[in-house]
Parts: structure tokens; sequence; C-alpha cells
């Protein structure tokens, strides 16, 4: 969607918050020997206090509230029986929709720490997504944001996940300008727009970048198996910094 009156950013904003709150309690309270079941049962109970509707939920009839991807798999994980382990590196994303207005947020974590590779990969996929967001300008090319993706994953060694990108949201899930890629497109010829309301989310990878479906017909995971993290942000385009709604 694109914003355009106050209410609009203050209910976009209200989400947010409350996906950004969402994510940062079950984020603390992941550890070794909690189930993902139980991890999204937090998640659940947080948007089902704040007034929300989990996302996937009611736009896809996704099994749970939240999804928690553990290593090798990187997105639409569904919560269950798995227990985590320490140094487990695992994804938690959360998008609700509260009074029509949706926001997505998503963060990779290493359980009670992590191996040194591990941490560099989050650092670098992190580093991606504030590149990302400095490039999400009014009047600018779409494809920056993925130029900007992949020059900071280059530079540190890494890939992006080229099956996974980011899209257009607000008063869906996914919106348009859907396929955000990750990697520099110099085809997409899109130019964003003041008060565009995008989910921003770099995927990085020490491995190829192509990931597959599972068995469950819903998690996603990479190919070779690598490791591969996520940071994602819902941000409202403006002519100079974007408004981060999710933080
Ligand atoms: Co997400
Ligand atoms: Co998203």
């Amino acid at each position: 969607m694109t914003i355009e009156s106050e209410n609009d950013l203050r209910q976009l904003k209200a989400v947010g918050r409350l996906c950004a709150e969402t994510l940062r309690r079950m984020m603390k309270y992941a550890r070794a020997g909690l189930s993902t079941a139980e991890l999204d049962e937090l998640g659940r109970e947080l948007l089902a206090a704040g007034g929300a509707r989990s996302a996937p939920q009611v736009t896809y009839n996704f099994p749970n509230a939240t999804c928690i991807s553990v290593a090798p798999v990187i997105a639409h994980g569904i919560p269950g029986s798995y227990t985590l382990k320490d140094g487990d590196l695992i994804h938690i994303d959360v998008s609700a929709e509260l009074d029509g207005y949706y926001a997505d947020t998503g963060a990779s974590l290493l359980v009670s720490g992590g191996s040194p590779a591990a941490l560099k990969l989050l650092e670098a996929t992190k580093a991606a997504l504030w590149k990302a967001l400095r490039a999400a300008k009014a009047g600018r090319p779409l494809n920056e944001l993925g130029r900007a993706v992949q020059a900071e994953a280059r530079k540190r060694g890494y890939r992006t996940i080229v099956d996974l990108s980011g899209h257009g949201i607000g008063r869906g899930l996914h919106e348009e300008p859907r396929e955000i890629a990750n990697f520099y497109n110099p085809r997409d010829k899109r130019i964003l727009n003041e008060g565009l309301v995008l989910a921003v989310e770099p995927f990085l990878t020490t491995g190829k970048g192509r990931v597959v479906e599972g068995s469950d017909g819903w998690s996603l995971r990479t190919a070779d198996g690598s490791p591969a993290a996520q940071f994602e942000h819902t941000i409202v385009v403006t002519h100079d910094e974007p408004i981060i709604v999710t933080i």
C-alpha cells in the first residue's frame, strides 16, 4: 500500500510495534529445551493480547501463529515438537494484521550463543538489511535494494538467496510491488514512490543460494543444506530515511 493519511501511518505503526515487540519477546524466550511449539505459543498469546491476528494464518491458513525455522530451514518453518538445542541457528518470523493493517518482521538468532562463523553470518545479514533500507528512497529505482544487499553479501563472502524476496505490504501480507529481489536485477525498472510500504528481507547464506520446499508443504530449506540467515523490517518509503515501523 501507499500511505495516504496520518491515520494510515498511525495504524501501520501500531501493528508494526506489536510485531516487533512479539518478535523481541520470542527471541528473549528462545532457549535450549524449549520446543518451537512452545515458543510459537508465546507469539500467539502476545498477538492475541494486542488484538491482532497472525497474518500467515488469516492469509494462507498457516497452521501456527508464527513461522519458526531451524537451519537449514530458513522460511515458513512450522512450529512443532522440535526441541531447541545450544548453538541452533533459528529464524523467527512474525507478521500480523491489526484493524486491517499488516506488518511483517523477522530475525535469525543463535540459541545460547553459537559458533563464530554463524555469528558472522548473522552480522553480515543485519548489515545487508541496513544497507537495503538506506537504498529505499522515493524516486529511486527499486532494484537499488537488491544491489545493496548483494554488494554487502559479496563483500563479506556470502551469497544471497535468489529464490526469496521482499514484498509490498500494508492492506495485505503480500502486495505490490512483489519480488523485491535480494540481488541486482537490471531488468527491474520500478521506481519507489513516497509512502510506499515495503517488507525488506535479505537472506544471506554460505551456500549457493537456492531453496527447496520440505515435505510438510510449507518449510523452505537451503537446497545444499548450508546455513542461512534473514532479518526483516516493514518500512515506509520517504524522500529521506525510511520510517521503520517494526522497531
Ligand atoms: Co516475514
Ligand atoms: Co516478508
